[in-house]
């Protein structure tokens, strides 16, 4: 049985005060769920998210990491120290680190191998740009970015790993993908993991949706078979509105 996620990243935002009081707000309006809750604070703020959380079923994740042991690396984080501080969930490859950072399938081939290795489990993003789903690109372009990442990894490592299908026009545009359009593409996802792996690997994996998921469209488009849950930005900064998207699933 896949497990259903719902994981708020919450960008570069909030203040170690403001983390606190969030996260003490989330706490108290929680509803009951077989979800696993994620949330996913700077991280500056992880160690913080961790004390305020100790009593909570609430995890925590960083929302990146370097694949090196250490180093001189200026600016980056290792596993080791998200491990330090029992972070051990990471999100990987988010479109903002591709676009911004230039992080290239390649590079978090590298990544997901030192999140595997050190028994990580990684919420690994992809997703097209609208310029790929108005030319009819946009199966093809997932499809790679999934095998260029992923596809070296043996079955075992599957276990630990997350797919969350974010389009790119969708994050933090209100152009939220459709329930069906997003229920094509995990399908897809699916199948490409089928045929690559085999079917028990594919049914096992949770593939989350991202992408201007808010309270009114959270349960449609968690209601499709192929979606497991939600990789939720802007509304998981409110505790209300990532509440409420949590009850919908
Ligand atoms: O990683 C989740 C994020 O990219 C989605 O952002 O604000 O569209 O929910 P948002």
């Amino acid at each position: 049985m896949r497990t259903k996620i719902v994981a708020g990243n919450w960008k570069m935002n909030k203040n170690m005060e403001e983390t606190e009081a969030l996260l003490a707000e989330l706490s108290a309006k929680l509803p009951d769920t077989k979800a696993q809750v994620i949330v996913s604070p700077t991280f500056v703020n992880l160690a913080a998210a961790k004390r305020s959380l100790q009593a909570s079923t609430i995890q925590v994740a960083a929302q990146n990491m370097h694949f090196a042991e250490s180093g001189a690396y200026t600016g980056e984080i290792s596993a080791d120290m998200l491990l330090n501080i029992d972070v051990d969930i990471v999100i990987l490859g988010h479109s903002e680190r591709r676009a911004y950072f230039g992080e290239t399938d390649e590079l978090l081939a590298k990544k997901v191998k030192t999140a595997i290795e050190k028994g990580m489990k990684t919420i690994f993003c992809f997703g097209e740009e609208l310029e790929d789903r108005k030319s009819d690109n946009h199966f093809s372009v997932v499809e790679s970015q999934l095998k260029n990442a992923l596809f070296d990894l043996d079955a075992e490592a599957w276990k630990s790993i997350i797919l969350a299908y974010e389009p790119v026009w969708a994050i933090g545009t209100g152009e939220t993908a459709s329930p069906e359009q997003a229920q094509e593409m995990h399908a897809f996802i699916r199948k490409t993991i089928a045929s690559a792996y085999d079917a028990s690997i594919a049914d096992e994996v949770s593939i989350l949706y991202g992408g201007s998921v808010k309270p009114d469209n959270a349960s449609d488009i968690f209601s499709k078979p192929d979606v497991d849950g939600g990789l939720i930005g802007g509304a998981s900064l409110k505790s209300d509105d990532f509440a409420a998207i949590i009850a919908a699933i």
